[in-house]
């Protein structure tokens, strides 16, 4: 879909969409197009009980006295609450309802708006952002689509009084919708198209934007002693990787320790030998979503030219069960040193990331850490698919991200840590077992297990996605399928704290 930035105007053709504020009071294009058509949106408004409430949609057919063909009335709730989340969804709902609805145009008139906490230039640019990340659909599968499915819409022109400074405010904007668009992608693929070489190809492409881009194969890893990743890897006919992304885009960038993110990517999870059953495994080819997000974090702060030292660190691994897999009850020594009992062949992702997370550290010293990855199932018990959780050793990190999350409408809530918790995974015959020895608590066994890699004077976050990284029902700017949930989150986090002014 392609975005531009005009002067306000009626179109001659295809759809235009107005915002209407709660109590029906109309922005300067929606009085004109009444006046126009002779009070049509008033009527309209009356007989289709629309409020101007936040989440309201109305969809006019065109009426005489102007040239476009539709006219859709966008609810914004009350112009004190308007902010950059409210103009997104608007824009994402716009999209959303006219997609498919037959013409390849629509026009938004981002008219001011008085007494809004967002107006002018970065309200249209958060209009078109949201329009973008709600008009994604990963179709490219289906080769029998009827015409009247068809996606029709192709531009989407946002009307502003300053076109050029609202294009301004939609360059970075832009940059984000392309990377989060990016995950969404490698989230959606099936398991026989990303597979740790190809994922790790696909991370590759970022060296376009000035990432560095390294990929630890099998035999490097063997060397550095990654027991714990490869004991998950060796089940499969698909060798693993290990994805290094590096942005230094700090002034003065040699001086200064990054923040580095690392993502679990299990490109399928089986389950191994402790086999998960049949209902639902193809759920399991989003089990590289942290993965994906890093890739597409690090791709949006290189792409926006984000002034940090960041590190990306992927673990790439196929969950197989096979005549080469490891055995509950296998011992596997990781790159730490420490000696890790595996119980359970389905909690696999923890024994990537303790090893990511120890060689992320060695390698490059970072202040703060964070971690993404699908790695329970008693996190959806705990929190369902509304926020993610979250476990820091870090209160200053926690509510950081906290706050971001909010502010991007990607919420995460705090879980808790502890010693208790943390001496329920001890073993009997290892340092430690990859689970727990009760059955509650799943998801902070996981959280405790990756905390025992985590290094002295490092700030560190682990954000626990399996919840929220694949949507089964559509949101004005997330739409079904893979969410790419933590992109937006953490690219505001590096926004807020971490760049240099
Ligand atoms: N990838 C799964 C977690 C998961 C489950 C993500 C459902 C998304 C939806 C993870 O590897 C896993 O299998 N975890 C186990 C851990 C258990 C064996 C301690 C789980 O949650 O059941
Ligand atoms: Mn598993
Ligand atoms: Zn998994």
């Amino acid at each position: 879909m392609k975005i531009t930035f005009a002067a306000p105007e009626l179109p001659r053709s295809g759809a235009i969409a107005v915002f209407v504020l709660d109590g029906k009071a109309k922005t300067a294009t929606a009085e004109r197009l009444d006046r126009e058509t002779g009070g049509a949106v008033t009527r309209a408004m009356a007989e289709g009980r629309f409020q101007g409430r936040r989440d309201q949609v109305l969809v006019i057919p065109g009426a005489p006295g102007i040239t476009a063909s539709r006219i859709v009335l966008l609810g914004l709730g009350k112009a004190e609450d308007v902010d950059d989340l409210t103009a997104q969804n608007a824009g994402g709902r716009a999209v959303g309802q006219l997609a498919t609805a037959g013409f390849a145009a629509l026009a938004i008139a981002a008219d001011p708006i008085r007494g809004a906490k967002l107006s002018g230039p970065a309200f249209a640019a958060n209009v078109a952002y949201g329009a973008v990340l709600g008009g994604y659909r990963f179709d490219k599968y289906h080769t029998k689509v009827k015409p009247e499915d068809k996606a029709s819409l192709e531009t989407v022109t946002v009307m502003a009084r300053d076109p050029v400074a609202a294009r301004r405010a939609y360059e970075p904007l832009a940059r984000i919708a392309e990377s989060v668009l990016f995950t969404r992608d490698l989230v959606s693929e099936p398991a026989n198209v990303i597979f740790p070489a190809s994922l790790a190809q696909q991370a590759r492409s970022l060296a376009r934007l000035g990432v560095k881009v390294e990929v630890l194969e099998k035999a490097e890893m063997k060397r550095l002693g990654m027991g714990a990743l490869l004991g998950v890897a060796q089940g499969s006919a698909n060798d693993p990787r290990l994805v290094v992304m590096r942005w230094n885009g700090a002034p003065r960038a040699r001086s200064k320790r990054p923040i580095a993110f690392v993502g679990k990517g299990v490109t399928f999870d089986t389950g191994g030998i402790s086999i998960k059953p049949a209902a639902n495994m193809e759920d399991m080819k989003w089990d590289m979503g942290g993965a994906g997000v890093v890739i597409g974090l690090m791709r949006a702060l290189a792409a926006r030219k984000a002034k940090v030292n960041a590190v990306g660190v992927a673990g790439l691994v196929e969950n197989m069960p096979s005549a080469t897999a490891q055995r509950p009850g296998d011992v596997v020594t990781t790159m730490s040193g420490q000696t890790v009992e595996v119980i359970n062949t389905d909690a696999e992702g923890r024994l990537v990331l303790g090893d990511a997370v120890w060689y992320c550290q060695e390698t490059f010293k970072p202040h703060t850490l964070i971690d993404l990855a699908t790695l329970t199932g008693a996190i959806i018990i705990s929190l369902g698919h509304e926020m993610a959780g979250l476990f820091a050793n870090d209160d200053r990190l926690a509510e950081r991200l906290t706050e971001a999350g909010k502010k991007v409408g990607e919420p995460l809530w705090r879980m808790p840590l502890g010693d208790a918790y943390d001496k329920d995974i001890n073993s009997d015959i290892a340092d430690m077992k990859n689970v727990g020895s009760g059955r509650g608590a799943g998801s902070i066994a996981g959280a405790q297990f990756v905390k025992r890699f985590v290094q002295d004077g490092v700030a560190w976050a682990h954000l626990d996605i399996a919840g929220v990284t694949w949507a089964t029902r559509a949101k004005p700017i997330v739409p079904k399928g893979g969410t790419a949930f933590g992109v937006r989150l953490l690219d505001r986090l590096v926004k807020d704290h971490y760049e240099s002014r």
